[in-house]
């Protein structure tokens, strides 16, 4: 999900070199990669798929991660957070701010509102390594937290108070505050003036979805000793008071309240804060069982042991890298563990005894990349996060496409959790997952139109089953979302679609579905207009014909220029995403959805004009600039070259993408991480494979790395993928010749059996293409057959020969309501 387009950056600086790590995998995790840019990522003091996650605030304008390296203002430290998200700023509650001490010794010349108080950090102080994070501000206190599950753990380090304007005890201030500024009615804090324990909850917007949630918490201190403490209102405090419950206030911003805790002396003040999602009473309960002892260094190792346990499946050769390789790779693998979060035990939506994940933030991002990734790596905590989002279906009704904060987020395209089920299923993913539920919740999406589509389900489905395509300006009075996205939602549908077919195939007897879901994943050709051309800005012709368009119930097509929301679009500052203005094409253009068929390549390839022309098609939207690496929809169309029997050109593909776009640096991601989607992309890609999503189907390129042992926690098997003339220059990056488990191997994909049962996959690597990987026995399965014998096809500027309506698929062509292909008006 991306708030507006990035520009590429080139990044090559070098990070710092840790001190003496010796061996240690977690060396090269450089949580601040992303920080800048717009990665939006999460930089702070977590634990694996924690739900406490403490770093600091800012007031960046791209603060949806809380902290940012920008240099902008800190305006507090709080202990939950999501990663890498567009939309509003999520999450950041409860934020204590230290002050040294208040002028005069008046609690009154404390700065309390978060505009007042605000300060900037001291930019060569940030410290960030897994689970710790510490950085100084400018009024000289240093913050280092650190986390346990549900509770984080914040040192505050007080200067000396300054004499010299009167100041005597250090000021932790604890504001019932969030990041997006959403509080709602009835916040409420309660000091307790003996202990000094501080609980409260408040109600708090989601921050890319419908409707609100509560959470509460519960803050204990370790101190020299309290001097007193009460609550604030605005700009004024007082020891007297020691509850609140504060209204959202008339003005929009919420007006600031909370508490504060003076302290006798300056030094070190441990201050702990337990979260929860039901109760104050269970905050208080997961911090003392989470970090009984205040102890600091006990809990941040805690959480690095865990980190390393998450990393160690996963080892790359050494060999001849540089360290900012490594550190592009372990940093990706790395956030793809920040979230999703589990909150289990912590959903007052429904009783269960199923886990609870939340922030799937957004299954359209993650299904890509990331949970596929996990699959490889934590297939075990995979099939909770299934079972989680079959019993979110199975209490809310459906299943969705982004979650957050308790509430449903907006979808973006089509169902993909249908996707991210049938991944999971072909994998062979099992432990305690309700399949035949799983398969309810996604033939559902497929079958029944809910009343809100903003947020689950899909939109158009009389038309999808009717005329076999979403339409522009469709129909539709069962239910209501943004009415834009026509093509993208047909591409994704048809998706979707294509995976419960696989879904019913795989799970057999269900041969009806298998069908019927066939012959909906066709439905993508209805939109293609094979006389559409497409223009530059500045008129000249691209002298490529067929493409996408939107089309009307009545079968005409409309008109969108295939190039907007590319990163070339002629028009500048159009609407691209979720606006009620915006395009057909979600957050890309139709240049790029053109290829966004992942299940039926073949007929895509004969659809644009065979292999050559596909390849000429694929290269000309890389090479022109018209693709954004940023945004997901991107990801496939450095790899599809595979599909027409070019596996080099994605080797190519890909070095000309990393490190030049997704780089070490603080802005070395191209858009946001997308809760760690961007960092599996970049891992799958250096370690050898790009998975197909939803298929049991992984793309072969060679490591960026001598060898890559990939350890299945599962079946402890252990995987190679090794490469013979390894050249750290890449230069030799083309396959020449390939053994699997010793036998010559010659397709260009490998499946999941390679991960499970550990299998050795040695690939000679060339200068130059070589015929291996090449010929049609060789390529990714695919729907239709390829057909690549060479085509009279007349090509000219602006013609192009129509499409001839064939058997695609040559088996169960769809039947009646599916439009005749390509008769484009
Ligand atoms: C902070 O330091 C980092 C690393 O040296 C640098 O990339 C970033 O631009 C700096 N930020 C500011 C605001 O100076
Ligand atoms: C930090 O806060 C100050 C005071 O409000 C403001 O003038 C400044 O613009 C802020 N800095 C940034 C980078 O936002
Ligand atoms: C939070 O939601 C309420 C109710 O929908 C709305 O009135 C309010 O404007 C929202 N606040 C923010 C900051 O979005
Ligand atoms: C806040 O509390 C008041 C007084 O108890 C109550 O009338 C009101 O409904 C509450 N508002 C919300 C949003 O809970
Ligand atoms: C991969 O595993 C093999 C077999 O255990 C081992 O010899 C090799 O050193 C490992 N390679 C890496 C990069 O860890
Ligand atoms: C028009 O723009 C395209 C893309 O930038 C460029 O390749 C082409 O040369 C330009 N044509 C003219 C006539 O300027
Ligand atoms: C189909 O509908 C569109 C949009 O309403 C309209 O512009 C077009 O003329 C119609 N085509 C026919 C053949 O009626
Ligand atoms: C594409 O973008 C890169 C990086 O901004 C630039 O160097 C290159 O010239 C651009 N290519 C075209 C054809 O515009
Ligand atoms: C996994 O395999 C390795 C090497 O084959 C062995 O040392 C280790 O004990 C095994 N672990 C488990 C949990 O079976
Ligand atoms: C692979 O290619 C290399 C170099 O062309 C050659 O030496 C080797 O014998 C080939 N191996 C196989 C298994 O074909």
């Amino acid at each position: 999900m991306k708030t507006a387009f990035q520009l590429l950056l080139v990044a090559l600086t070098v990070v710092p070199t840790s001190a003496q790590l010796g061996d240690d995998i977690l060396q090269y995790v450089n949580q601040l990669i992303g920080s800048l840019n717009g990665g939006n990522v999460f930089v702070g003091a977590t634990r694996p798929y924690g739900m406490a996650k403490a770093c600091p605030d800012t007031d960046s304008q791209l603060n949806q991660g809380g902290f940012v390296s920008d240099g902008s203002n800190v305006t507090g430290f709080s202990a939950m957070h999501d990663s890498g998200t567009g939309g509003s700023p999520s999450l950041g509650l409860f934020a204590f701010f230290p002050e040294p001490g208040c002028p005069q010794d008046d609690i009154n010349n404390c700065k309390f509102p978060k505009k007042a108080r605000k300060l900037k950090y001291r930019n060569d102080t940030v410290k960030a390594s897994p689970n710790f994070f510490s950085v100084q501000l400018e009024n000289g206190v240093t913050v280092d937290m650190t986390s346990a599950v549900h509770a984080s753990l914040f040192r505050f380090k007080f200067p000396q108070p300054d004499a010299s304007i009167n100041a005597r005890s250090p000021m932790l201030l604890l504001d019932l505050t969030d990041l997006q500024d959403s509080r709602g009615d009835n916040g409420t804090i309660r000091v307790d003036g003996s202990t000094g324990r501080m609980t409260g909850n408040a109600r708090f917007n989601a921050s890319f979805g419908q409707g609100s949630y509560v959470a509460y918490f519960c803050a204990d201190y370790r101190s020299g000793g309290i001097r007193d403490n009460g609550i604030f209102v605005n700009s004024r405090a007082s020891a007297d008071v020691k509850e609140l419950t504060i209204s959202k206030g008339i003005n929009g911003y919420p007006l600031p309240g909370g508490g504060f805790t003076r302290f006798t002396q300056s030094g070190e003040v441990l201050a702990r804060i337990g979260l929860s999602l039901i109760s104050e009473n269970q905050a208080c309960q997961s911090a003392e069982r989470e970090i009984p002892d205040f102890d600091f260094q006990t809990t941040q190792n805690q959480g690095v042991d865990e980190w390393r346990a998450k990393l160690s499946p996963i080892s790359a050769s050494t060999n001849g890298v540089s360290r900012d390789l490594l550190v592009n790779f372990y940093s990706g693998i790395y956030r793809t563990f920040v979230n999703p979060q589990d909150y289990t035990g912590e959903n007052p939506l429904w009783q269960s005894d199923e886990p609870y994940f939340d922030s799937f933030y957004c299954l359209w991002d993650q299904f890509r990349s990331q949970l596929p990734f996990l699959t490889l790596v934590d297939p075990s905590q995979v099939e909770r996060m299934i079972r989680s989002l079959i019993d979110t279906y199975r209490y809310v009704g459906w299943l969705p496409d982004c979650r957050m904060t308790l509430t449903k987020g907006y979808t973006q395209g089509g169902s993909n959790a249908d996707v991210v089920l049938t991944d999971g299923y072909l994998k062979g993913l099992t432990s305690g997952i309700n399949w035949d539920d799983g398969y309810k919740a996604i033939v559902k999406d497929a079958e029944e139109e809910p009343y809100d589509w903003c947020c689950q389900g899909r939109g158009g489905l009389d038309s999808w089953k009717r005329l076999g395509y979403i339409p522009v300006e469709d129909f539709d009075f069962k239910g209501f979302g943004t009415f834009t996205r026509s093509i993208s939602r047909t591409l994704e549908y048809s998706y979707n679609d294509f995976c419960i077919s696989e879904f019913a195939r795989a799970a057999g007897g269900r041969d009806i579905d298998v069908t019927k879901y066939r012959d909906r994943s066709g439905n993508w050709r209805n939109l293609f207009k094979n006389t559409q051309t497409s223009n530059f800005g500045n008129g000249s012709n691209t002298g490529f014909t067929g493409f996408y368009q939107p089309r009307y119930l009545n079968g005409t097509f409309g008109f969108q220029d295939p190039l907007a929301c590319s990163l070339v679009d002629p028009v500048q500052g159009r609407s691209c995403s979720l606006q009620v203005n915006s395009v057909e094409s979600y957050e890309s253009s139709i240049w790029e959805y053109m290829f966004y068929v992942p299940h039926d390549q073949a007929t895509l390839i004969s659809t644009l004009g065979g292999p050559t022309e596909y390849v000429r098609r694929l290269n000309y939207l890389h090479d022109q600039n018209i693709t954004y690496i940023g945004n997901e929809p991107s990801f496939l169309t450095v790899y599809q070259f595979h599909y027409a029997g070019r596996p080099a050109e994605s080797a190519r593909r890909v070095h000309y993408y990393i490190p030049r776009s997704f780089g070490i640096t603080y802005d070395g991601l191209p858009g946001n991480d997308d809760s760690g989607t961007l960092g599996a992309y970049v891992a799958f890609c250096m370690m050898g494979t790009l998975v197909m999503p939803g298929q049991n189907v992984y793309l072969i390129t060679p490591p960026f790395f001598e060898s890559v042992n990939i350890t299945n926690p599962t079946t402890n098997r252990t995987a190679t993928i090794r490469n013979i003339n390894f050249d750290p220059k890449y230069e030799a990056i083309y396959i020449q010749n390939a053994t699997l488990d010793g036998q010559p191997y010659t397709k260009n994909w490998l499946d999941h059996s390679f991960f499970t049962e550990g299998k050795e996959l040695v690939l000679t690597l060339g200068k130059t293409e070589s015929t291996w990987g090449t010929s049609v026995d060789d390529l990714p399965p695919s729907l239709g057959s390829y057909d690549f014998r060479p085509k009279a096809r007349k090509r000219g500027g602006s013609g192009g020969s129509p499409l001839q309506p064939r058997a695609p698929y040559g088996m169960d062509i769809g039947k009646g309501g599916v439009m005749d292909l390509g008769s484009g008006n």
